[in-house]
C-alpha cells in the first residue's frame, strides 16, 4: 500500500449555517454561489474510499470540511463509518468547523475524530475571546480533549480577497510560491470525478486528477514541487508574493457577515450548546 502524504478535504457539507462575506465555498468571490458540489451521504463516502483503496492507495490525512460539516444530517453516520477505515482508507481524521452546532450526536461524532480545528468569527463585540474563553472552560473542552489528539481554535479577524487589478508580475519565483503555499499541502480537494490540488482550483474546476494510480503518484509523489498552469493565476499565489513584499493589507480586509441578524442567533445557540454540555 502507498500512502500519499498531505491533507485531502471532503467538502461533505454544501451549505452553512453561517454567511461570512467571501466565504470560498459558500460566497465564492462574493456570488452568493457555492463551490461545494453538494451534502453527500454515505454512499458518497464509501464510493470516495473504494475510489482510493482500489489502488491500492491510502491518505494520509482526510480533513471533512464545508460548508460545515457538522449541519450534515448524515455527520454521524458517516464519520461512523470513517472510523472503521483508519488504517486502510486514510490514516488520519480531521474537520474544520465553526463549532456552533455542538449538539449531543455531533459531539459523540467529534470524539471519534483526530484533530478538530475550529474557525472562530467576530461575529459579535468580544465575540472571539467570549468564544474562546466559553469553549476552553466548558465540560465539552474536557471531554473532547479526552480522545480528541488536537484542538486548535483560529481567530478569523480577517478573510482574504482577490487583488483583481493585480497580476504576478512575469518574474515571480512561482516555483517558490507552490512550494511555501500551504494549499498544496494540506487542502486537496476529493469529489466524485478526481482530486483537485487545492481550494483555488477546486472553485475554478480546472487541472483535476482523476482517480488513476499513476496520475496521483506523478502528482503527489513524483512531481510534488512542480507548480500547477493556474498558480500565475491564482488569488491565494499573489497574497504569497504580497506577504513576502510585506503588503498582506492589500488581500486581507476585515471579517463581514452576509447575514448579521441570522449570524447572530446561530453564534447565541451556539454557545448554549457549548454552555449546556454537561
Ligand atoms: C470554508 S470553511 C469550512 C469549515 C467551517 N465552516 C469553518 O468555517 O471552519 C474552512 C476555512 O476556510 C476559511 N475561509 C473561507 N473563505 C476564506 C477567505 N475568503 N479568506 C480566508 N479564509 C477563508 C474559513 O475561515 C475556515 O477556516
Ligand atoms: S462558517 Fe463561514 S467560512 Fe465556514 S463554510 Fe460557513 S460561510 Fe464559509
Ligand atoms: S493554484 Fe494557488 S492555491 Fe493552488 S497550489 Fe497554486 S498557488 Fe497554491
Amino acid at each position: 500500500m502507498i500512502i500519499l502524504q498531505g491533507g485531502f478535504q471532503i467538502p461533505i457539507s454544501s451549505k452553512c449555517n453561517l454567511h461570512c462575506k467571501n466565504c470560498g465555498f459558500i460566497d465564492y468571490n462574493m456570488t452568493g454561489l457555492s463551490t461545494a458540489e453538494k451534502n453527500m451521504d454515505l454512499n458518497d463516502i464509501i464510493y470516495l474510499d473504494k475510489k482510493i483503496t482500489d489502488m491500492n492507495l491510502c491518505l494520509s490525512e482526510i480533513e471533512l470540511f464545508g460548508g460545515e460539516p457538522t449541519i450534515n444530517p448524515n455527520f454521524r453516520e458517516i464519520v461512523e463509518y470513517l472510523e472503521t477505515r483508519r488504517g486502510i482508507f486514510f490514516s488520519r481524521l480531521n474537520i474544520t468547523t465553526n463549532a456552533l452546532n455542538m449538539t449531543k450526536d455531533v459531539i459523540e461524532s467529534l470524539r471519534k475524530i483526530d484533530k478538530i480545528d475550529i474557525s472562530a468569527y467576530p461575529i459579535q463585540d468580544n465575540s472571539l475571546e467570549d468564544f474562546t474563553q466559553i469553549f476552553e472552560s466548558s465540560q465539552l473542552y474536557k471531554i473532547l480533549s479526552e480522545s480528541v489528539n488536537e484542538i486548535n481554535i483560529h481567530w478569523q479577524k480577517e478573510f482574504d480577497y482577490d487583488v483583481t487589478d493585480m497580476n504576478l508580475p512575469k518574474d515571480a519565483d512561482i516555483k517558490s510560491i507552490f512550494y511555501h503555499c500551504y494549499q498544496q499541502k494540506m487542502c486537496r480537494v476529493m469529489t466524485f470525478d478526481g482530486i483537485y490540488r487545492c481550494n483555488a482550483i477546486h472553485h475554478v474546476k480546472k487541472e483535476i486528477y482523476p482517480y488513476d494510480k499513476e496520475i496521483l503518484i506523478e502528482n503527489f509523489v513524483t512531481l510534488k514541487n512542480q507548480p500547477l498552469d493556474y498558480c500565475k493565476d491564482c488569488a491565494v499565489a499573489k497574497a504569497i508574493y504580497l506577504d513576502s513584499l510585506g503588503k498582506s493589507s492589500l488581500y486581507k480586509r476585515e471579517w463581514k457577515s452576509n447575514n448579521s441578524l441570522i449570524d447572530k442567533s446561530v453564534y447565541k445557540r451556539g454557545l448554549k450548546l457549548i454552555q449546556q454540555y454537561d
